[in-house]
């Protein structure tokens, strides 16, 4: 069994509905549409995780932009990342000179776009900012925040709306926590 049933066994609870993810996420737009108004902006999907984000973010902003992809891949396992980011599929746009804003599934330990930040901050853009869907600030290991944030959320690990354990679950259109006896069971 794959289907719904499955998806439902292992998701405890809906943590934000898509009700409140559209809510939200149309208030990000618009805030980001005055705050970038006239700005040359090159937006940024870090895949796979922001990929539902980013593309409800992108059509509640009303300004012209540049949509661009990043695929990196952190050292660390599913609920731990290192931090170490490697680049497996860059920009294709130039960013020097131009306004960027990362838009990202989850901040957690902050190591991941504390180092992605780094590595953009090296091609000179002309401000660089990261548009989070949720922040876990209890995990924080990092001096680093979301300049944008849609949701804070407790220490709990969630699924859903782009975000993943083990590749699966992107696809539920709400964010739930997963129960942790299906993380358990899953070797
Ligand atoms: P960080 O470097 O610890 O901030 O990790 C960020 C990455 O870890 C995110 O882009 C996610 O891919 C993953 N991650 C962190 N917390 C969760 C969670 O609760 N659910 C799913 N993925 C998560
Ligand atoms: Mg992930």
């Amino acid at each position: 069994m794959r289907g719904k049933e499955f998806m439902a066994m292992h998701v405890g609870k809906v943590l934000i509905d898509e009700e409140a993810i559209r809510r939200r996420v149309a208030e990000l737009g618009e805030q980001l549409s005055k705050d970038y108004e006239d700005k040359e902006v090159v937006l940024i999907c870090i895949l796979k995780g922001a990929v539902m984000f980013f593309s409800d973010l992108a059509r509640a902003m009303t300004i012209h932009l540049k949509m661009d992809f990043m695929g990196i891949s952190s050292y660390g396992d599913a609920e731990k990342t290192s931090g170490i980011v490697k680049i497996a599929k860059d920009i294709d746009t130039s960013i020097t000179g131009k306004h960027v804003i990362i838009a990202e599934d989850i901040m957690d330990s902050g190591l991941t776009l504390l180092h992605l930040k780094r590595i953009l901050m090296e091609r000179k853009p002309a401000s660089l900012r990261i548009c989070c869907l949720l922040d876990k600030p209890e995990r924080r290991e990092c001096d680093i925040r979301p300049d944008y944030c849609g949701f804070t959320i407790p220490n709990e690990f969630v699924v859903g709306y782009g975000l993943d354990f083990r590749g699966e679950y992107r696809n539920l259109p709400y964010v739930g926590v997963m129960k942790p006896e299906a993380y358990e069971n899953c070797d």
